[in-house]
């Protein structure tokens, strides 16, 4: 195979994509094996916490000469393994995150005459983005979703939000929530929309649901609550919420927390995140309302916007995307430094970075 190596780099890329929002505190990784003379690819990734190292699932079926790509540099004690099951070559996306053990399996590797070639791929530190926030940061990583009018707004005056997007911006919406850990709405939103909150995909993981709910108004009825026990769900409240009220929850398998309050009495979004990492919940899908949008971009904490935008207007009584206070001067407003912007049919998708 020509180019095996840049191939081989591809392939261990997207294999690792599909643990995104899955592998909690460790970071997504994948690699993929070309063996000469044997068809085809094999490909291995990191799908859940605490797993074991993809390559070792390759290994038994590597051979002389085999060629492996990885997405970062292992452990230098992965060199003799490798060596004995006949790799000669690793292509590696990028180097180890951790400055002390960098560079470490290169220079062992180079010793023991396998071949290494590192890319310096940009697309690695996409797919650690949620993993380097999180061993850099206490709290997890905030992604802010929004499907909105031109002019910013989620619903009309009266509340009505379905659809304001097509199909397919609403699809890629719900992609989205499998790359993540957890997907976090207001209280509000349920009380409207009773909504699923899962990526409603066959085989496809589905984030922890969590809500932040100040005073327990959680119906029992809601779908969050009544697929509890196949989907998992937290509610993030305060100490105003009554005892009672959380053990109903807790008896049909919602998970309730009591966190720091706000100013205003309500669920410290700051307190939430820092939670929800410390739970090993590193990456955060906040998909509204308006309101619980406010808050997390007033308290500073939004660290990606994944905007949906469709060529319709609301008007001034339309529900605002983002509530809260706003800053006065312009120097204080969040701003994004890269972002990428697609058109998806009639509708536009904006991926705003910090
Ligand atoms: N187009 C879209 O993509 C989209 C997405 C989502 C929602 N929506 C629409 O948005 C509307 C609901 O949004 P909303 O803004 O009214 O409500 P929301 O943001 O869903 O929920 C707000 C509620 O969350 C609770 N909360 C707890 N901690 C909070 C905090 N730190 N800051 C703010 N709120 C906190 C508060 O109730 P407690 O004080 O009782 O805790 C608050 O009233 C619905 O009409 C829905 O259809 C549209």
């Amino acid at each position: 195979m020509n180019d095996v190596g840049p191939k081989l780099i591809d392939r261990a890329l997207s294999a690792a994509r599909r643990g995104l929002g899955r592998t909690g505190l460790a970071p997504p990784n994948g690699a993929a094996l070309y063996v000469p003379d044997r068809a085809g690819v094999r490909t291995a990734a990191l799908t859940g916490p605490g797993g074991d190292w993809p390559a070792v699932r390759l290994l038994p079926k590597a051979g002389p000469g085999a060629v492996l790509g990885l997405v970062v540099e292992p452990t230098s004690d992965r060199v003799d393994v490798l060596r004995k099951a006949g790799v000669t070559e690793v292509w590696l996306a990028g180097l180890h995150p951790d400055p002390p053990r960098r560079r470490r399996f290169v220079k062992k590797a180079e010793r023991a005459g396998l071949k290494v070639v590192v890319t310096d791929d940009p697309r690695v530190t996409e797919l650690h983005e949620v993993y380097n926030h999180a061993t850099a940061r206490k709290r997890a990583y905030v992604v802010l979703k929004m499907a909105t009018s031109i002019d910013g707004r989620n619903a009309t005056r009266a509340g009505h939000s379905q659809w304001i997007t097509g199909p397919r911006a609403r699809a890629a919406g719900r992609r989205l929530r499998a790359e993540l850990d957890a997907i976090l709405v207001g209280i509000d939103t349920v009380l409207a929309d009773d909504p699923q909150l899962t990526a409603r995909r066959k085989g496809v993981r589905d984030p922890v649901r969590v809500i932040l709910d100040s005073r327990l108004r959680l119906p029992v009825g809601a779908n969050v609550v009544q697929t509890a026990r196949h989907v998992p769900t937290i509610v993030l409240t305060t100490r105003r919420a009554s005892a009672s009220a959380k053990a109903v929850l807790g008896a049909l398998g919602v998970e309730v927390a009591t966190v720091r309050s706000d100013k205003q009495g309500r669920v410290n979004v700051a307190a939430a995140a820092e939670w929800l990492l410390a739970e090993g919940l590193p990456g955060l899908l906040v998909e509204g309302g308006g309101t619980v949008h406010g808050a997390f971009v007033d308290a500073g904490i939004v660290d990606r916007v994944v905007w949906f935008g469709a060529p319709m207007l609301l008007g001034g009584q339309g529900l605002s995307a983002v509530g809260g206070r706003g800053p006065a001067k312009l120097a204080e407003a969040l701003r994004f430094t890269r972002w990428t912007v697609r058109r998806i049919d009639t509708d536009w998708r904006i991926d705003l970075r910090r």
